[in-house]
């Protein structure tokens, strides 16, 4: 079996917030670093997603014309995915050529099968303007919550999708102007009603889908499915290549989900595998593919992308798994791009190293429920969990260095309460392996903590500081044990907290194999054998005050 695995593209405009990451991308490569790391063969991409109102209204914000501004955001992402240890295979780009090539492919079989239409349509136009408004070039009232912000095309705050005209008290979203009017234009449908039977025996056949996911699909088929306009009034897109579509383009979210396989198409083709992007794409059987998404993703990835390839008539790979995350909140309220609040990745990877990020959002990761990130929530899970628990323990090398030199000490026989630690390790690990493997990485986060738990149990009850006193052989052989639980705890965390793993790996000096051990393969207490070199790292994490508490939460408008 092979794993391909994408995380929903994120939006080209503006720098993502703490809960674009673990609404996605972030589980995502715990989920890819644990596949590697158990064998298995795996492909992860993901992409910026730059077409459409919000790449050319963020460009005209920044004054830099659309192309300049995209490749600018999509280096900055890119480098901010890489200082969080994203371990994506390839990062692409929905403008890319790949893409634009397989969209108008897309857009020409559907076309062939008679899944498109041309309709002539009432827009909005803006008179101050001069320009139609498509999408999030119009804001108004939400008719369905009575949010007042909501865009165009879907209201943010209850992720109903809307049609522009729907809007209460419409406003043009580049000059304010009301002076709006409806006009009469060209456009094309998918037609999705066509294809909902398909749709839905598709979404009947994935009876294994997490909730969420399930129930937003079953939502959406049961409002039955409506024909979508796929095409805007716009310059910044896909080219139609229709007669009489000259100087239209394709609505982002119609050419975004292709930028999966075309990202899937860069990656081979940077890497001289020419043709493999197909064997990824285009032979079902042997490939598992999984996608990672925020709620407001999964219409889209349970309907529209799903019938866009069942109306090709060909055979694209769909997806086996799509998880789907509930919302990540700041406080009582929502994270927000466009309000620019809460705390975004280029000033989260300024304030603390990315491990404490990825730990302590992997552990509040909104899985069952909407969850709530605050700085005093930060606060425990970076003193009490990575300090206190994982930090300390690796903190008595220092011990064992004093009293035994800085090789794995030698005497003493494992007793009954080593066996019993074994036992209790093999338990824990079995537990993370299967909960990563169903992608419950919230408990798998805590069980993870629960591993780091038992050692400091361990050390605690055998207290070899005293021991050594009466007994050196039995001292020894304790810290030969947490030794190997730092190796275990080091393999273990990898997913997780590559950084410090990286960290551990060095200070034990673990050979390559060891490195890439399979998790599940991981528990050995007898691993590092007597004789093997450690060195003390330095402390692996510091604690956050509460000074510095408060002065974050000033900072940010937090508490
Ligand atoms: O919500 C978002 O950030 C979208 N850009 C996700 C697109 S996912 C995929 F289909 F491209
Ligand atoms: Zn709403």
């Amino acid at each position: 079996m092979r794993y391909l695995i994408t995380s929903a593209l994120p939006y080209i405009n503006g720098i993502k917030h703490l809960g674009n990451l673990v609404g996605s991308m972030l589980p995502a490569d715990v989920y890819a670093r644990f596949l590697r790391q158990e064998g298995e063969t795996v492909l992860f991409v993901c992409a910026t997603d730059e077409h459409g109102t919000p790449a050319e209204l963020a460009a005209l914000e920044a004054g830099l014309n659309v192309e300049s501004y995209c490749l600018r955001q999509h280096k900055r992402q890119a480098d901010i995915y890489q200082k969080l240890g994203l371990s994506f295979d390839y990062f692409g780009r929905t403008s890319s050529t790949h893409n634009h090539e397989l969209t108008q492919h897309f857009y020409q079989s559907l076309d062939k099968n008679g899944f498109m239409e041309e309709r002539e349509i009432s827009l909005m136009y803006s008179l101050d303007d001069d320009r139609f408004l498509p999408d999030r070039y119009i804001v108004g009232t939400c008719p369905r919550c009575g949010y007042h912000s909501a865009r165009g095309d879907q209201c943010e705050n209850c992720t109903s999708v809307l049609d522009p005209t729907e809007l209460i008290e419409a406003r043009s979203a580049v000059s304010g102007s009301t002076n709006l009017e409806v006009r009469k234009t060209k456009h094309l449908f998918l037609k999705l009603a066509a294809l909902s039977d398909e749709v839905r025996a598709w979404v009947y056949e994935n009876r294994d889908w997490p909730n969420l996911t399930k129930s937003i699909a079953m939502k959406w088929l049961n409002e039955g499915l409506q024909d979508r306009c796929i095409t805007r009034d716009l310059s910044w897109g896909v080219p139609v290549p229709r007669p009489g579509f000259e100087g239209k383009v394709f609505y982002v979210w119609f050419d975004a989900p292709i930028g999966y396989i075309a990202a899937t198409k860069g990656w081979a083709v940077e890497n001289s595998k020419e043709d493999d992007w197909k064997t990824w794409w285009c032979s079902p059987e042997d490939t598992k593919y999984v996608q990672f998404m925020a709620k407001d993703n999964l219409p889209f990835h349970t309907i529209m992308w799903p019938a866009m390839i069942l109306g090709t008539r060909e055979q694209w790979k769909m997806a086996d798994q799509i998880k789907g995350f509930n919302w990540l909140n700041y406080y009582g309220g929502k994270f927000s791009t466009s309000a620019k609040r809460g705390v975004f990745l280029d000033q989260a990877i300024e304030i603390l190293p990315p491990d404490y990020w990825r730990y302590s959002l992997m552990s509040m990761a909104p899985e069952s429920s909407d969850s709530a990130f605050t700085w005093e929530l930060l606060q425990i899970k970076v003193n009490k969990e990575l300090a206190d628990t994982l930090g300390n323990f690796v903190n008595r090398l220092k011990f064992a260095a004093k009293h035994f030199g800085s090789t794995v000490p030698e005497g003493g026989h494992p007793g009954e309460r080593e066996q019993q630690l074994q036992v209790t390790c093999e338990k824990l690990v079995g537990t993370l392996c299967e909960l990563i493997r169903n992608m419950e990485f919230r408990k798998a986060t805590e069980t993870l903590y629960s591993l780091w738990s038992v050692g400091n149990q361990y050390i605690d009850e055998r207290a070899p500081w005293s021991l050594i006193k009466e007994n050196r052989e039995e001292a020894a052989l304790v810290i030969r044990t947490c030794i190997n639980l730092i190796r275990l705890y080091a393999i273990a965390s990898a997913p997780f907290i590559p950084f410090t793993s990286q960290k551990l790996f060095e200070a034990l000096h673990l050979s390559e194999a060891d490195r890439m051990r399979k998790i599940s393969d991981a528990v050995n207490l007898d691993a590092l054998v007597p004789g093997h070199p450690f060195d003390v790292p330095p402390p692996l994490f510091r604690k956050l005050e509460d000074k510095e508490i408060e002065e974050l939460c000033r900072q940010f408008g937090g508490g």
